[in-house]
């Protein structure tokens, strides 16, 4: 298609990124798909394709393979990138950090390289809250608040793929990098068709809470009931996954509007906290059924309370999330239900 907008999503058939394909399409862009589905599953293409009603353009490129990626940059002419291949779960990156700094740092190298030599200029890095560590004194954080020792090597990876991006617009490079630093997305599409797919057991709470309903797993263990919170349990800024693939549709918007050799950071939260038990309740009334949950040890590494000041997300980018926990937790629910009956 001669006049088509081609983004190149890598890790699009991921949770965040196939969801995002989706805003994309309807937002007038034709995504491409990079993925090498090592961490997803090719039921994710068919499940876009009903909801877009057309053919997904996917490849199966490693981007750790710089020639294998570079291809893509040759068959396509991108108007833009979304950087979302990455190792994302904490506790493997403490036990393979190794793993983790070769896949999400060379990765990313080779976005940054290829798209100054394809001159790709608008580019979205998919960063995180663990960014921020445990927040000095704080629990709502802007993006000035400042950025705590990592406490994973995951989190790590994003700290320093953060100074990458800095240190390439520093030394004068003709790109416009927004790094989206997320809090806890979760949900799925309203359709059921795509949706969070861990594979193995879940290490986030929601398709945790999911798959033990659904009898998959026995029982939840609330990971710490003694935290200095309203209720004992960890607090965080659950967001729903439709509204941050939207965020990624809004930030190329406004990165093309922008004059080159710039990076800037937002959030991406509801600026809303919600513990654990409220969570638990919420799952509760919206799947009108009792979960199995107990007590148990504090997690290693979990902070207390975090969630977003999302004032800037709503300044520059003219966005804000649109759906609450409620309705992400409907429709993660709706999600697990329709893969049981499938
Ligand atoms: N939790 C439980 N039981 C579980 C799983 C989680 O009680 O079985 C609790 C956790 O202790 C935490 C909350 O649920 O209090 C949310 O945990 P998640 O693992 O879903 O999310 P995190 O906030 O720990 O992690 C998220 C992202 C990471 C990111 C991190 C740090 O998944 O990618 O935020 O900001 F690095």
């Amino acid at each position: 298609m001669k006049d088509s907008k081609y983004i190149l999503v890598t890790g699009g058939a991921g949770y965040i990124g196939s969801h995002t394909v989706v805003e994309l399409y309807e937002n007038g862009f034709t995504p491409v798909i990079v993925d090498d589905f090592r961490n997803s599953h090719y039921s994710v293409i068919e499940g876009l394709e009903k909801i877009t009603k057309t053919d997904i353009i996917y490849r199966k490129i490693d981007v750790c393979n710089f020639n294998a990626f570079e291809n893509i940059f040759i068959e396509f002419s991108f108007v833009g990138i979304i950087h979302f291949a990455a190792y994302k779960a904490v506790g493997e990156s403490v036990l393979e950090p190794i793993k983790y700094y070769r896949n999400n740092l060379d990765g990313l190298l080779n976005c940054l390289e290829l798209a100054q030599i394809y001159k790709v200029h608008d580019i979205v890095f998919s960063s995180s809250c663990t960014v921020y560590g445990e927040p000095k004194g704080v629990n709502v954080v802007t993006e000035n608040t400042s950025v705590q020792p990592a406490n994973s090597p995951y989190g790590n990876t994003k700290q320093i793929g953060e100074e990458i991006i800095n240190d390439v617009i520093n030394s004068g490079a003709e790109l416009k990098i927004l790094k989206l630093r997320y809090f806890n997305p979760i949900g799925a599409h309203d359709t059921g068709l795509i949706g969070e797919l861990p594979i193995g057991k879940p290490n986030n709470l929601l398709p945790y809470v999911t798959q033990t309903a659904i009898g998959t797993l026995e029982k939840l263990i609330v990971f710490g009931n003694d935290y200095p919170t309203h209720d004992g349990t960890c607090v965080r800024d659950y967001v729903h996954v439709c509204d941050v693939a939207n965020a990624h549709v809004k930030g190329l918007e406004w990165l093309m509007k922008q004059n080159s050799n710039m990076t800037d950071t937002v959030n991406i939260g509801t600026g809303k906290g919600t513990s654990v038990l409220e969570i638990i309740h919420i799952f509760e009334k919206v799947s009108e059924q009792l979960l199995n949950w107990e007590f148990g040890n504090r997690r290693e590494g979990d902070v207390p309370e975090i969630y977003a000041d999302v004032t800037k997300a709503e300044q520059l980018l003219d966005w804000k999330a649109n759906r609450n926990v409620k309705d992400a937790i409907f429709d993660a629910w709706n999600w697990e239900l329709k893969r049981r009956n499938e």
